[in-house]
């Protein structure tokens, strides 16, 4: 027994064992101690981020050094009023929040669950497939799973007692949900990070310059006493120096360079692909009529195992008007059943004119950094079978060579903003806006309870 509470109640009682009051205590501590959570010890640079007393910390650290386990062991303290440094008094309204619900899924949720006590639940509600919306427990606490994917105006916090961020989020996303504090209640905000993102606005805002409210901590791979050596060859092996500083040490670094590092030809090309009747087709472009800007478009299909097969292009530079134009992409689009066909969002004027000839698309969502971190996302998952969840087929020659020569934009990283260059982004940007909106979760308020219906701990449909 490490907790120290439970130690001091184990001890008095122990002096005092006729005390009744003492007696409960016992009691309730003995079940606590059996909570799996109980046998979460953190090590040094986890209890200091536990003991801190700013409302607003930030981890920082390279990957595996245990940010999401000591995240979720915060989260689960505060629901259950159970924190050993802290006096927390349940019922907690908590929020944790994540990049999207497939890295919930993965992070996150395994995480709490695998901490919470199954007796102190009360009801589950699901997204869909297993993905927790929200977890009642019998104390009345209560956590809500949040992805940045909802965008800010998702995220008005107002009544919340303890935010968590697991990864980096949108800076507009993090001002909204602290700007809601309640007068007269405390709001805890820990932010658990890789800065993976480089220079972003954690790196001036928080790093550089915290607020009073503010602090920060830095840990490494040694800081986890539970990787060993071997480990650590093995994951230093996969990484070059430059990402060595930031998934390693957990430092931020000038992005410079190819954008979609991960993009490898050998597993991302493949020769050609025939569309299947169970493939949903999806089309993108990125509008434009000169040498440097063209119009550019992109047809997807997207597997029934997930897998996205960018399977066409079209590129014209120069003007050859919108008749002409918008002839090739129907054309081009012949014999496939366009489920949803997305227009550069930048010029509505030109989504009209396609709308008016009878070639229907919509606006997508054009948030680029999110955008660019699903396409890299998508670059690094595998399907069920193994298989890279995205890949060209050497019919988009233009799509791959702008996949390879995408590159950050040094000037203005060197002014603190973190963009890529406009070069080299014509099909990629329509493939970019595609695989972001698709992924983009119904809203919240449309999902039905679906309760019971899943094992919270597998996500298996019972
Ligand atoms: N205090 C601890 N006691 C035992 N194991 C721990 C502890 N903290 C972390 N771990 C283990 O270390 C591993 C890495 O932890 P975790 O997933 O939290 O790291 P992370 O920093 O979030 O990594 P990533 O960058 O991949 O998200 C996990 O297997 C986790 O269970
Ligand atoms: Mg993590």
């Amino acid at each position: 027994m490490w907790h120290p509470k439970h130690k001091q109640v184990v001890e008095l009682f122990q002096e005092h064992p006729d005390d009744p009051d003492l007696q409960a205590a016992v009691v309730e501590v003995d079940k606590r101690e059996k909570w799996a959570v109980s046998s979460y010890r953190p090590y040094p640079i986890q209890e200091t981020v536990h003991k801190s007393d700013k409302s607003i910390v930030f981890f920082f650290g390279g990957n595996r050094v245990g940010k999401t386990q000591m995240g979720a062991a915060e989260m689960v303290w505060y629901l259950l009023g159970d924190h050993p440094f802290k006096e927390i008094k349940p019922p907690i309204s908590a929020w944790a929040c994540c990049l999207s619900t497939d890295v919930q899924m993965e992070a996150s949720q395994p995480k709490i669950m695998a901490l919470l006590p199954q007796e102190e639940i009360r009801k589950i509600y699901y997204l869909r497939n297993g993905i927790i919306q929200r977890i009642e427990l019998k104390n009345g606490s209560n956590l809500t799973f949040k992805s940045y994917e909802q965008g800010a105006e998702k995220f008005q916090s107002a009544g919340k007692d303890i935010i968590w961020f697991d990864e980096e989020p949108p800076q507009d996303i993090f001002k909204e949900s602290i700007i809601r504090r309640e007068a007269g209640k405390d709001l805890k905000v820990i932010c658990t990070m890789t800065p993976v993102n480089g220079l972003t606005w954690t790196y001036y805002d928080v790093f550089r310059n915290p607020a009073k409210n503010t602090e920060w901590y830095l840990a490494s791979w040694n800081d986890n006493i539970y990787l060993t050596e071997e480990q650590k060859e093995e994951m230093r092996s996969q990484y070059s120096e430059d990402e060595l500083v930031y998934r390693e040490k957990g430092g931020f670094i000038h992005l410079s360079g190819q954008v979609y590092k991960s993009f490898d030809p050998s597993k991302h090309i493949i020769e050609d692909y025939n569309v299947e009747p169970d493939d949903e087709i999806y089309r993108s472009m990125d509008f434009g009529a000169t040498r440097e800007h063209p119009f550019a478009c992109a047809w997807v299909a997207l597997r029934p195992n997930g897998q996205y097969v960018v399977f066409q292009e079209e590129v014209i530079y120069g003007s050859i008007g919108f008749e002409q134009l918008i002839g090739r992409v129907s054309e081009l689009s012949e014999g496939f059943i366009v489920r949803s066909s997305y227009g550069d969002p930048a010029r509505p004027d030109w989504i009209d004119e396609f709308n008016r000839a009878g070639v229907y698309m919509v606006k997508p969502q054009k948030d680029v950094p999110l955008g660019i971190s699903k396409v890299q996302q998508v670059l690094d998952d595998r399907t069920p079978q193994g298989e890279p969840r995205l890949v060209f087929t050497k019919n988009c020659p233009i799509a791959i060579e702008e996949m390879i020569n995408y590159r950050w934009d040094k000037k203005l990283t060197a002014q603190g903003q973190q963009r890529p260059l406009k070069k080299n982004d014509h099909v990629i940007d329509a493939i970019r806006y595609l695989l972001y909106t698709i992924s983009q979760p119904l809203q919240y308020d449309d999902y039905e309870e679906v309760n019971q219906r899943y094992d919270p701990y597998t996500g298996i449909i019972l």
